[in-house]
């Protein structure tokens, strides 16, 4: 009777909050409502439905992860329709979203509809460059349309939660995972976080072309030691605070959705059990009322860390962390309700979670209609569409930067030459799609070649060269790289003899970067290297094009090559992207995001290092900060990259208020010197000269993204204010410190101008 009473009084809530909603169409729901609909289905949910939200369970046919040993279909069939299931992942298409939804929906007892998530990290089927290359391009708003689009494309066949946007600072290419990020600076990071976060979420994350967003993984991940994937993790709270957590808080600001937990421990304490970490920090510091999810079977991994000595105990600590959902790792779903019920585990850790993850549920509008996500129809309508494509054309422009272009050989004449083109990368379909791109069709990206055979001026010879690989690759398996086979040397090395210029393709494939792709050399792989060498000596007009997902060594090459090009994995347009720039149909203005090293060696290097006590050496003896074998700076810098024009950066003036109204303004003139229309990332860095804690050489503090045409000379001011001129010292405490600040003006974070201010 009373359960029969509570039933009623959730049915008549849930009718008057969704024809309020109704009524004001697009506007949220509101809090007040959404608060008092959680409490009363809280009162009704059993222990078992309680845990079986909190329980995240992959789909029947692609696994991100180690396959798990339990759960087959049948089981997973069998909980969601006890309710015991809170979302899905890797389960795709409106038709199988829809099936598992409708048996959560309308065969279980409640009846709480599921969160589908998935990785939607560069689109979901038409595909954006991978994220370190969208960051370069600096862009903000292309880079959040790019988000938009990929949630366009993922909600249209089903999928309502994204895995993304990830926000791992990281200064260590040695780790695979630098290709998801935004890079190395966490003032940078945190911008773009916060447009992918919008992209991702819209304005209104009730519409059916929203999606929530995940800000991952919290925290220190991209401080794995010695780049090693799932490794160790041990920083000092200055870095912590100061450089990892920032593109974090910019995305609870901007409103994200959940967490997802990192795999590593953090100063000895497996993040999935870091009550610091999730209720210190996120829940209580920020007041962040999302959710957290695991990765993939972390809470499992507890053990296999030691600090749990089976999973009951697993399950204890990451309930107790505030560890909200389980991904795949089947510990609350078996473990939880026994905990609860034995007293072992407060029922308050559980309802806390729960309200969670019902809120976002509310929040997305899931109660109200379950199967907005898209149809059958909409999915083909809005996945692939022209429109898409042109704005993935668009952002793979807008990401490739030039590093060096010697005696202009860029850009490319458009006729009467004859130009060789080399590489296996340069006729790859799949490559360009990077390593996350589950969702795309294989081999749909347009190669290199096929980008340039649109240009028909010219001569063009396509000569593969040997093998980059040999076999199969796939998102789940090493690549086999060819270390071995030299066919196609000679025929390439005959190709590029008689060429006027030759365009080599070289660098890693898309499944050498991202999870679980860590190197410990960074020069080109394979043969790679032995056949730029090979061909630079028949023929030196050479314009290199690298493919990576992380900063090469490419030291030689540096050296030799008078043209390089940093292409990255573009995406589905990736070929017409690097045709349209190397025949100067777009003129390249994208920027390093990651420092690119001169040897594996330096790893981990980053622009904004501390001084040290010895930054230079004053006797010509070894007694400085500095390696004897190579020199301590970077190949490219960070912030680094041309255009077919340049730009000159004078007149700073400096308008100190700090006193009065605590900003600083700076201004200076960013003038086209060359001859054709270009855009510059103005930026600039600020150095607190004296802390009570070191303070790095350089901080980015401000960037902005200026088209000019040749000749044009624009006034570009930024104003600093305590965010800008604040750290966090070593008791945590954000503040800024008074005493003498330098400023940093150009076009990388080898800057050109230079300024001073105090603030008193
Ligand atoms: C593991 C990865 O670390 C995470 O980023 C991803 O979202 C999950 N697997 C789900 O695929």
């Amino acid at each position: 009777m009373f359960l029969k009473y509570k039933l009623l009084l959730f049915v008549i809530i849930t009718l008057f909050s969704y024809l309020g909603h109704n009524f004001y169409a697009q506007s949220s729901p509101s809090t007040l409502i959404i608060e008092k609909k959680i409490d009363s289905l809280l009162e009704i949910m059993t222990i078992e439905e309680k845990v079986g939200q909190m329980n995240l369970y992959n789909g029947f046919w692609n696994v991100t992860g180690p396959a798990p040993e339990f759960g087959g279909a049948a089981t997973k069939y069998e909980h969601l329709k006890n309710g015991w299931v809170g979302a899905m992942l890797n389960v795709r298409g409106t038709e199988e979203v829809n099936k598992v939804q409708r048996i959560a929906v309308e065969e279980s007892r409640l009846g709480i509809p599921l969160l589908i998530g998935f990785d939607v990290i560069h689109g979901y089927k038409t595909l954006s460059p991978i994220p370190l290359a969208e960051s370069a391009s600096w862009d903000l708003k292309a880079i959040e349309q790019s988000a938009r689009i990929a949630a366009i494309e993922a909600s249209s066949a089903g999928i309502n939660w994204t895995f993304a946007p990830m926000v791992d600072v990281s200064r260590d290419a040695r780790w695979g995972r630098v290709m998801e990020g935004a890079g190395e600076d966490p003032f940078l990071g945190s911008l773009i976080a916060i447009a992918r976060v919008n992209g991702f979420q819209g304005d209104y994350l009730t519409d059916a072309n929203t999606i929530a967003a995940c800000a991952k993984h919290f925290a220190g991940y991209g401080f794995a030691e010695a780049g090693k994937e799932y490794n160790t993790v041990d920083v000092g709270l200055s870095t912590l605070y100061n450089t990892i957590l920032p593109p974090f808080k910019a995305a609870e600001e901007a409103g994200v959705k959940t967490f997802m937990n990192s795999f590593n421990d953090l100063n000895g304490v497996p993040v999935t059990a870091s009550t610091f970490l999730q209720r210190d920090i996120l829940k209580d510091g920020w007041d962040f009322n999302g959710f957290v999810v695991s990765d993939w079977a972390s809470m499992n991994e507890l053990i296999s860390w030691g600090i749990a000595k089976d999973k009951k105990e697993a399950a204890k600590l990451a309930i107790t962390a505030g560890s909200d959902m389980d991904m795949e790792g089947h510990v609350y779903i078996n473990e939880l309700a026994d905990l609860i019920k034995n007293g072992t585990v407060d029922v308050k850790l559980l309802n806390d979670a729960v309200s969670r993850i019902l809120r976002v549920k509310y929040e997305l509008g899931l109660f109200d209609n379950p199967y907005k996500y898209g149809n059958k129809i909409d999915e083909e309508k809005r996945t692939g569409s022209q429109a898409h494509h042109e704005s993935v054309l668009d952002m793979a422009k807008k990401s490739i930067v030039l590093l060096k272009n010697e005696n202009n050989l860029l850009p490319l004449k458009k006729e009467g030459q004859t130009i060789a083109l080399i590489g296996d990368l340069a006729n790859d379909k799949s490559s360009p799609l990077g390593s996350w791109r589950l969702a795309s069709d294989d081999e749909t990206a347009v190669s290199i070649l096929e980008g340039m055979q649109n240009y028909k001026g010219n001569t063009l010879n396509f000569n593969n060269g040997p093998e980059v690989f040999k076999g199969t690759s796939t998102f789940l398996k090493e690549l086999d790289i060819n270390t071995t086979d030299y066919s196609g040397f000679k025929d390439a090395i005959e190709t590029a003899k008689n060429a006027d210029v030759v365009v080599m393709v070289l660098g890693e494939h898309g499944f050498q970067s991202g999870e679980g792709r860590s190197r410990t050399n960074l020069e080109l792989p394979g043969l790679q290297q032995e056949l730029l060498e090979k061909v630079y000596e028949v023929n030196q007009n050479i314009v290199l094009v690298l493919n990576n997902g992380r900063p090469l060594a490419i030291t030689w090459a540096a050296e030799h090559i008078p043209t390089i090009v940093e292409a990255w994995q573009l995406g589905t347009e990736t070929g017409n992207a690097v045709a349209q720039v190397l025949y100067g149909d777009y003129n390249p203005s994208g920027k390093l995001p990651m420092t690119f090293p001169r040897n594996v060696g330096q790893m981990p290097i980053y622009y904004n290092y501390k001084n040290t006590g010895r930054p230079t050496d004053k006797d010509n003896n070894v007694f400085y900060s500095h390696y004897s074998d190579v020199d301590k700076t970077p190949l490219f810098v960070f912030g680094h990259g041309l255009s077919y024009t340049s730009f000159e950066y004078s007149n700073v003036t400096v308008t100190n208020t700090y006193g009065s109204n605590s900003e600083v303004t700076v201004a200076f003139d960013l003038k086209n010197v060359g001859q054709v229309t270009g855009k510059e990332v103005a930026q600039l860095y600020i150095r607190d000269s004296v802390g009570s804690v070191t303070r790095p050489v350089k901080e980015l503090k401000g960037f902005e993204l200026v088209e000019l045409d040749a000749g044009e000379t624009k006034s570009i001011s930024f104003t600093l204010t305590e965010k800008e001129l604040g750290f966090y010292n070593n008791e945590q405490q954000f503040k800024v410190e008074p005493g003498d600040f330098k400023l940093f003006i150009g076009g990388s974070s080898e800057t050109v101008l230079e300024a001073n201010f105090k603030i008193e």
